[in-house]
C-alpha cells in the first residue's frame, strides 16, 4: 500500500498547470457511448477513476486509446449493456452509462454503483426519471435491469438537483422524439461541459447551467474532438493549501468563475488573489482568520467537494469556525484524522465546529475517501514534524502527481510503495 511522507513547514511556492476535471471526463466518457463514431478527449488527467471508467467502457466493446493526454474512444463496435459489479463498484460515475447504454442500444444491466464512503448516495431519482421517460426497470440481484425499446420524451421534475441525475437524464433523451424538458436540474459547470460536447457531436440541448434542461431528440451523432473543462476542485485544493502553508502559487487553465464561492470564502487579511481569463494567482501572508461559517450546497454555491479541505484549513485559522454539510450524510470522516494532528474540531450531524490552533502536529493517519485524503495531505504541508498518511489510493482517484506537484512547489512530500 502506497504512504505519502510529508515534513511540514514550507511554503507553497510555484506554477501549477490544471488538468480537465475528473467530474466531467468521467461524464463525457460515458457520452462517447452515445456516438457511433470515434471521439477525442483532451487534457484528460491520468489518475485511477479514469481508468476505471476506460476499463468499463472495454468491457462494454469500445475501442479506446490513452495517447499522453488524448483518450481516443471508438463506440461503433459497442455490443455490451451489461456493467459487472467487480467496476461498477468501484466507480459512481459507472451509473451514468445507464443513459448512454439505454439511448444506444435500447437495454442496459448495470450493478449498484460505487464511488467515496460519503453517505448513502441511493439512485432513486435516477430511476424514477428515467420510469417517467418510460424506461422498464427491473432491481434484482443487486443489478439495475433497464429496457428503453417504449421510452418516450417528457417533461419531467428531479426531486433533487443531483448532477448524475441531470447528467443521465440528458444523455437518455438525446434520441427520443421530441423534445423531453428535465427541471430543477443542477447547474454545475460540469452540466455545461456535457451540453457544450454533446450539442457539438450534434446533439440539440439547451439550458445547461440553469435549471431547466431542453432536449431535441436527433437521429445520431458524429464523433468529435474536445477538451473538458479544467478541474475546479483540484484548483480549489491547491489554493487552499497555499491560504494553510503561506506562500505564491500560479494556478493555470483554471476558470475562476467555477471558483467564485471558494474565493469569496478565502480570508482577504491573509490571501491575496488576482484573476485572469485562465489563471489565478495567489498570495499569503500570515495566519488566516477563521471563516465564521461554511455551508455546503449546490452549484454555485460552496461545492461539497471542497468542504473537507477549507475545514482542515479552519483547524488552523484564528477563531472558530461552523462548517454545515448539507449535502452529503457521512463526509466529516476525515476528522478524526485531523484530531490525532491536534486539531480541535466537534462533530454534531451535519455540523462541524472547528476551533482553530496554532499549529497542527505531524502523525500516522489513514486517508478514508477522495477529497478527506487530498485535506489530510494539506494539513501534513502546515504540520509540525512528519506525517504519514496510508491508503492514498483514494487521493490517487482524483488527483494526478501530487507528490511531484507538490514537491515542485516546495513541499517536503515523498510517496513510498
Ligand atoms: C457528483 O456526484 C460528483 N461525482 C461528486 O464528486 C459531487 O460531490 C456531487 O456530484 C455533488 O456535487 C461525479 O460527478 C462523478 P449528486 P453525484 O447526485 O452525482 C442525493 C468527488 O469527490 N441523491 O449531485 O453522485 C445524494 O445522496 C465526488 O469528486 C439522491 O438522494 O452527486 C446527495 O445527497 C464525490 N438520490 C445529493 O443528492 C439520487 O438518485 C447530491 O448528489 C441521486 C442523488
Amino acid at each position: 500500500m502506497s504512504k505519502y511522507i510529508i515534513r511540514g513547514g514550507e511554503p507553497l511556492c510555484g506554477d501549477i498547470k490544471i488538468k480537465g476535471a475528473k467530474n466531467s471526463v468521467l461524464t463525457l466518457l460515458a457520452a462517447c457511448v452515445l456516438v457511433d463514431d470515434v471521439v477525442t478527449l483532451h487534457d484528460c488527467p491520468h489518475i485511477s477513476d479514469v481508468d476505471t471508467m476506460i476499463a468499463i467502457l472495454r468491457r462494454l466493446g469500445c475501442r479506446i486509446v490513452r495517447n499522453g493526454d488524448d483518450v481516443t474512444v471508438d463506440s461503433r463496435d459497442i455490443s455490451c449493456e451489461k456493467i459487472p459489479s467487480g467496476l461498477a463498484s468501484e466507480l459512481r460515475s459507472s451509473v451514468f452509462l445507464l443513459g448512454s447504454l439505454l439511448s444506444r442500444l435500447k437495454k442496459a444491466k448495470v450493478a449498484y454503483p460505487g464511488g467515496c464512503d460519503i453517505g448513502l448516495r441511493p439512485i432513486d431519482i435516477h430511476l424514477s426519471g428515467l420510469r417517467e421517460l418510460g424506461v422498464r426497470i427491473i432491481e434484482k440481484h443487486g443489478y439495475i435491469d433497464c429496457d428503453s425499446s417504449k421510452a418516450h420524451s417528457a417533461d419531467i421534475m428531479l426531486d433533487l438537483p443531483s448532477v448524475g441525475a441531470t447528467e443521465n437524464m440528458i444523455m437518455t433523451c438525446v434520441f427520443l422524439d421530441g423534445v423531453s424538458v428535465i427541471r430543477n436540474c443542477a447547474k454545475e459547470p460540469e452540466i455545461v461541459d456535457l451540453q457544450n460536447f454533446l450539442n457539438r457531436t450534434g446533439a440539440k440541448i439547451e439550458g445547461a447551467g440553469t435549471g431547466v434542461i431542453r432536449i431535441e431528440g436527433v437521429s445520431s451523432l458524429r464523433g468529435t474532438e474536445y477538451t473538458p473543462i479544467p478541474d475546479r476542485i483540484v484548483a480549489g485544493t491547491y489554493l487552499i493549501g497555499a491560504a494553510m502553508c503561506g506562500g505564491e502559487l500560479c494556478l493555470s487553465n483554471v476558470n475562476p468563475e467555477h471558483l467564485s464561492s471558494l474565493l469569496a470564502k478565502l480570508p482577504k487579511s491573509a490571501c491575496k488573489v488576482t484573476c485572469a481569463r485562465d489563471k489565478i494567482n495567489i498570495i499569503c501572508k500570515g495566519r488566516c482568520e477563521s471563516i465564521p461559517k461554511v455551508e455546503t450546497t449546490y452549484y454555485p454555491g460552496f461545492p461539497t467537494d471542497l468542504q473537507t479541505q477549507i475545514l482542515t484549513l479552519q483547524t488552523v485559522s484564528k477563531g472558530t469556525s461552523v462548517i454545515v454539510e448539507n449535502i452529503f450524510e457521512t463526509r466529516f470522516k476525515t476528522v478524526p484524522q485531523l484530531l490525532k494532528m491536534g486539531a480541535d474540531v466537534t462533530v454534531n450531524g451535519r455540523t462541524a465546529v472547528v476551533r482553530g490552533v496554532e499549529s497542527l502536529t505531524g502523525a500516522e493517519v489513514s486517508a478514508t475517501d477522495l477529497r478527506g485524503g487530498a485535506s489530510l495531505v494539506l494539513a501534513g504541508m502546515c504540520a509540525q514534524g512528519e506525517t504519514r498518511i496510508d491508503n492514498v489510493y483514494h487521493i490517487d482517484r482524483g488527483y494526478e502527481d501530487l507528490s511531484q506537484i507538490l514537491s515542485s512547489a516546495g513541499v517536503k512530500i515523498k510517496r513510498i510503495d
